[in-house]
């Protein structure tokens, strides 16, 4: 494997409004359960600030779930609530900080992708916008407006918490068919409320708890949007079949205040649309000048579901073609999930042209905080 282009735009620091980053690299956000009752302890502080001293410009964190008894679908998930959670998470920001990093936790709740019965809390239902899961099984009754209150006041307690406690920014999980994606995805999302029915309305709940963590965070603090079209459990589901659909997405989402897009596919070299050659990131950053993440196997020779569904691994890749497409000023920030879980020293590696020394992906990895 070799990377025969220059790497140098990698590392040429970013500059946004709010946001500023002494490169390109952000590890993306990976759910690793190592934080019994979601606390997390000093394993985890040390796993991020190995990838804060090796060249990582910006850590998204792990999922971390808000205060709601739904939440989570796991008992070592992170918490972020609770003041052992957020002194755990304070000192991995300040960890992270000492060693010159950036880091924001990725705030999440799970909706009806939490089988009944999970720990930790197995006597509460999973809870969505309509109860369904993404199959169509009815898990639950749909939320009621006073539970969506609730919910949009945990997101944003939770964003305040990020920022007392020293967070660079938020972000918030929308993607990958979990509680904020069933509110975008019209096959999970049958309310007949101001929540349901055409694009706008089903981007109701985002733009409610975009706009209460604004007014938690005040307007200097960065709010990173993550979204994709596909679901957990639905790999070829779109929420936005043409550019335009997509444009009428994304802008209740930048009006509510969104200062940066992560947009999750598992191939980043895929073209979003017919006819052009930019990705979901690509056409996101087009569409609403809004700076973007780009993600999905960098750095890697397969996608990542198929650690999932089939225990696999992949092997190292080069990232020529990701170089050309930052260059191209496709995208701003380039997110790197399993290549970093693998290996702390990933971007250090790739700087340094030390490729024979990358670390190949396999499921095992997962065992272990490296
Ligand atoms: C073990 C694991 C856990 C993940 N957990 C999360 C998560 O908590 N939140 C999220 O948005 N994405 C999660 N993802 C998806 C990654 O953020 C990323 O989008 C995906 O791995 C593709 O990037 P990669 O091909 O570089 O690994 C996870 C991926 C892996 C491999």
């Amino acid at each position: 494997m070799k990377t025969s282009q220059s790497v140098q735009s990698l590392f040429k620091p970013f500059t946004s409004e709010k946001m500023n980053l002494s490169n390109r690299i952000v590890m993306a956000p990976m759910t690793r359960s190592f934080s019994p009752n979601g606390v997390p302890g000093q394993n985890v502080v040390d796993y991020y600030r190995r990838r804060a001293e090796n060249e990582v410009g910006l850590i998204v964190t792990e999922g971390t779930v808000i205060n709601h008894p739904a939440s989570a679908h796991g008992p070592n998930v992170p918490h972020f609530y609770g003041e052992e959670a957020l002194n755990g998470w304070a000192k991995v920001v300040e960890a992270v900080h000492e060693a010159g990093g950036r880091i924001i936790p990725q705030l999440w709740h799970v909706g009806t992708e939490r089988k009944v019965g999970s720990l930790p809390n197995p006597e509460a239902l999973p809870v969505g916008p309509s109860g369904l899961t993404a199959t169509g099984e009815k898990v639950s009754e749909p939320l009621t407006e006073a539970e969506i209150s609730a919910i949009i006041d945990a997101f944003a307690q939770a964003a305040a918490d990020a920022k007392r406690i020293g967070f660079d920014g938020i972000e918030l999980h929308g993607a990958h068919g979990y509680l904020i994606d069933q509110f975008f995805w019209e096959f999970t999302n049958r309310r007949t409320d101001r929540y349901g029915g055409d694009m706008l309305a089903r981007t109701q709940f985002a733009v409610e708890i975009i706009e209460a963590c604004r007014r938690a965070v005040g307007p200097d603090f960065p709010i990173v949007f993550r979204f994709s079209q596909w679901k957990s459990g639905a790999y070829t589901a779109k929420l936005a079949e043409t550019p335009d659909r997509l444009a009428q997405f994304l802008k209740p989402l930048v009006d509510a205040g969104v200062d940066v897009f992560h947009c999750s596919t598992r191939r980043f070299w895929e073209p979003e649309f017919e006819g052009s050659d930019l990705n979901l990131a690509g056409w996101t950053k087009k569409l609403t000048g809004k700076p973007t993440i780009t993600v999905g196997s960098v750095g890697l020779d397969d996608e990542f579901m198929s650690l999932f569904t089939q225990g696999k691994g992949a092997q190292n890749a080069n990232i020529d073609g990701l170089l050309e497409q930052l260059d191209r000023g496709e995208f701003d920030l380039v997110a790197v999930g399993r290549a970093l879980l693998v290996d702390p020293a990933w971007a250090s590696k790739i700087h340094d042209g030390k490729v024979d020394e990358l670390v190949p992906f396999t499921s095992d990895a997962l065992k272990t905080l490296y």
